[in-house]
């Protein structure tokens, strides 16, 4: 059967406009229809394929959810040899590979290049004719790969049909395929869940998901490209310099980096490197080094190629991040709220640019997965200012004899029991404040810097304080005389008053920061500054009940009302009455929570049974951003402990105060409410201080870039949020112009 013309032109348009919301999806960010409306078009398309099969072309939408498996990959001949880098490790090397350049072109003056990020993923060729997509290809041997075409496609960042139309009829662009951390982390999740094999790191995972003969595997994974460079072009290079012809792929519709610069001499190099460096940890993908290109292409050209490297590119390593060492021993730790961690002792390792001999092992389930014992080589890894951590066992390297590690069943510390309540994988001492470690934990926090601020009460003067019995709980604390503490070690008269001072003046503190001091399970300092916030006062904190934090729409109380009427009496009276009320249709939402809430207001099942619909609907009177159920739950649970309330009136009488805000909470009394800050690149601030500006001013201030963002505030060198914040139109501001934001208020 053949198509008839409508159905072909309407083949066409279905798939403009689907890669046009692709497009505006991945690239961009910033999708312009439901995702359902989107669905809606791809199955108009493909069922019209189905009709008519000689409407499915290789670049349409479609082809993106993968083929049919195939046997093996072909082999593709690289139309011009894909090669590899020359590496750098210190900045002598670089100030050797900019010499050189600069001996070769005969110039005296500073060499401009681009400088990016080294990409740790796999290289592929996409190839172009006529703007479509012909075929992809694997690096190889960098003469010969493999052709991974099916795979490729169904990447949804790499359009199956460039934008624009004035592209060369052959365009062959370079770029490495990879894992963002998010979607590695899905994966392996996912693995897990499938009992399935889990990947070591992002880049295996690139790797194993790029090289499947069945293509609907790699549809499933999430994978994406950067491009960096270009293979054939028929009609020579897109623009004079490297950096232009990058823009040009980006105009196309081809993924390219955000932190591409231009950077000037060694120099300009180095910071580059260092600033990436710096932010490295930040990045939602892996990099190993920076990549420095000449920019200008006429140079490129004249300095050509040296074995299989170009001479006008070189790649600046960053230090490893990962190195093989042996466990000496397995210890356990007790935190502040009391979770046993075992920690790996290790033969010191130098990793990620410092000398590691810890590790965190996490919890009990980490150990079995991994299987971590006394006398392994393992893989450690330490990124950016991460604790090392423990990546893996090398079995083959594993000693005879080894033992499997086990729980201890009391505390290392004060020798209550240990508990691990089923289905958790933290296990925690029972103690409580009991335990001498939970307690030193806890004044730590007290005392640190972003809460009480009491300068000179560091961990060694806590742990004497705590061991000689002079304190107990936080309170405790400023009751200390004089002579008390100067009879401690290493400690002088003089230093002695400083630390009554510091203790003293912590007393005129916010209620932001006492909220965080208090060390509440899962309030966090931005949680506390916004409980601090939406309530104002510390007597409105304590009144807190579950009603104030914890909403039921009027429609959820309608179908919960009618259910509960309906179940049988005794199952509301058994262990857990929330999961059998969960289990019934359009209540999935309800939690323990949703139950003590009902329990606190109506004081027993019968009343709550009697109860009307609108009764149990309760519209919360504080609206506090980012409190869910179970952090409620932990909230008004640590204001009911009798314990907790004593500290907390005791640090009251000695003096801890803040200035109360008695104004009525809500829009109106902050200027900013409503407006939501961005912050990225280098600011001349710490960027704690302008947000906690922001905060007090009532703004929110969000770790990513929407098209709900207000406000982007970019510093020096600010990478992506700053191009989405572009790409978006939303307002970006400098430090002057927030100043002046600021300041018309
Ligand atoms: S340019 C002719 N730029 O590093 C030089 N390569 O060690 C072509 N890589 O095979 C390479 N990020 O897989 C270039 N921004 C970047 C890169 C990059 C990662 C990889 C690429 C290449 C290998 C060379």
């Amino acid at each position: 059967m053949s198509s008839p013309g409508p159905a072909r032109e309407q083949a066409a348009r279905l798939r403009e406009q689907l890669e046009y919301h692709n497009y505006r999806y991945y690239v961009l960010d910033d999708p312009e229809i439901p995702d359902a409306e989107y669905d809606r078009l791809m199955q108009a398309l493909q069922k019209l394929e189905t009709e008519f099969p000689e409407l499915r072309t290789p670049d349409s939408p479609t082809q993106r959810v993968g083929g049919a498996p195939l046997a093996q990959f072909d082999e593709v001949v690289h139309a011009v040899p894909m090669l590899s880098l020359g590496n750098a490790f210190s900045e002598q090397d670089v100030a050797d590979f900019d010499r050189r350049v600069r001996e070769r072109l005969g110039v005296d003056s500073e060499i401009v290049y681009v400088a990016e990020p080294k990409l740790d993923g796999l290289a592929v060729n996409l190839r172009y004719e006529n703007g479509v997509l012909v075929s992809a290809a694997t690096r190889g041997d960098g003469s010969r790969g493999e052709d991974v075409s099916a795979n490729v496609r169904t990447i949804r960042v790499v359009p199956l049909k460039l934008r624009g139309t004035d592209w060369p009829e052959v365009l062959e662009v370079r770029g490495e395929v990879f894992l963002p951390h998010a979607g590695f982390e899905a994966l392996n999740e996912r693995m897990r869940r499938e009992g399935g094999k889990t990947f070591v790191n992002p880049r295996n995972a690139a790797a194993g998901s790029l090289r499947q003969l069945d293509s609907k595997v790699t549809a499933s994974r999430p994978l994406t490209m950067f491009c960096y460079g270009f293979g054939e072009l028929s009609d020579g290079p897109l623009a004079a310099t490297h950096g232009a012809s990058i823009a040009r792929l980006g105009d196309w519709g081809l993924p390219v980096s955000p932190e591409l610069r231009t950077v000037h001499g060694v120099s300009g190099c180095l910071d580059y490197y260092r600033e990436l460096a710096a932010r490295r940890a930040q990045l939602d993908y892996d990099i190993d080094g920076v990549v420095y290109k000449v920019d200008d292409l006429a140079a490129q050209e004249r300095l050509g190629f040296v074995a299989r490297a170009p001479r006008w590119a070189i790649a600046h390593k960053f230090p490893a991040q990962e190195e093989l060492t042996v466990v000496e021993g397995i210890e356990f730790q007790v935190g502040r709220t009391g979770a046993v961690t075992p920690v790996a002792r290790l033969q010191p390792v130098f990793v990620g640019g410092v000398t590691v001999s810890n590790a965190t092992l996490h919890n009990m389930d980490e150990i079995e997965r991994k299987d971590v014992r006394v006398g392994d080589t393992v893989m450690v890894r330490r990124a950016g200012d991460v604790i090392p951590e423990v990546v893996r066992v090398l079995l083959e390297r594993r000693p005879p004899q080894t033992e499997k590690v086990a729980l201890p069943t009391q505390c290392p510390v004060c020798g209550s029991d240990v508990v691990r309540p089923e289905g958790e994988a933290v296990a925690r001492c029972s103690g409580g404040l009991y335990c001498a470690a939970q307690r030193k934990e806890a004044l730590k926090h007290f005392a640190s810097r972003r809460a009480m601020d009491i300068e000179g009460l560091g961990d060694k003067l806590v742990d004497q304080l705590v061991d000689k019995g002079l304190v107990h709980d936080p309170a405790d604390l400023y009751g200390l005389g004089l002579e008390q503490l100067a009879g401690l070690e290493r400690m002088a008269e003089k230093s002695a008053q400083n630390l009554l001072d510091a203790l003293e003046k912590s007393k005129e503190t916010t209620l932001a920061r006492f909220l965080f001091a208090l060390g509440i399970l899962g309030i966090g300092e931005a949680m506390a500054a916004n409980l601090a916030k939406a309530l104002r006062s510390f007597d409105a904190v304590r009144r807190l009940r579950l009603s104030d934090l914890v909403e039921i729409k009027a429609s959820q109380a309608k179908r919960l009302q009618e259910t509960l009427v309906a179940l049988p009496r005794d199952a509301l009276a058994g262990a857990k009455p929330y999961e059998v009320i969960a289990e019934r249709p359009g209540l999935k939402w309800f939690s323990e929570v949703h139950w003590h809430l009902l329990l606190e207001k109506f004081g027993s099942i019968d009343a709550l049974l009697a109860a009307e619909a609108t009764a149990i609907e309760n519209s919360p009177k504080t609206k506090i951003d980012g409190v869910g159920d179970v952090l409620a739950d932990q909230i008004v649970t640590f204001f009911r402990q009798p314990h907790n309330r004593e500290v907390i009136d005791k640090l009251i009488d000695a003096g801890v105060h803040w200035p109360e805000d008695t104004a009525p909470a809500g829009p109106g009394t902050s200027p900013l409410a409503g407006k939501t800050f961005v912050l990225t690149g280098t600011l001349s601030r710490p960027r704690e201080a302008i947000k906690e500006e922001l905060l007090a001013l009532g703004a929110r201030v969000a770790g990513s870039v929407s098209k709900n963002t207000d406000y982007v505030v970019a510093g020096e060198a600010a990478g992506s949020k700053l191009s989405k914040a572009q790409a978006l139109g939303v307002a970006v501001l400098d430090e002057d112009g927030l100043k002046a934001l600021l300041a018309a208020l």
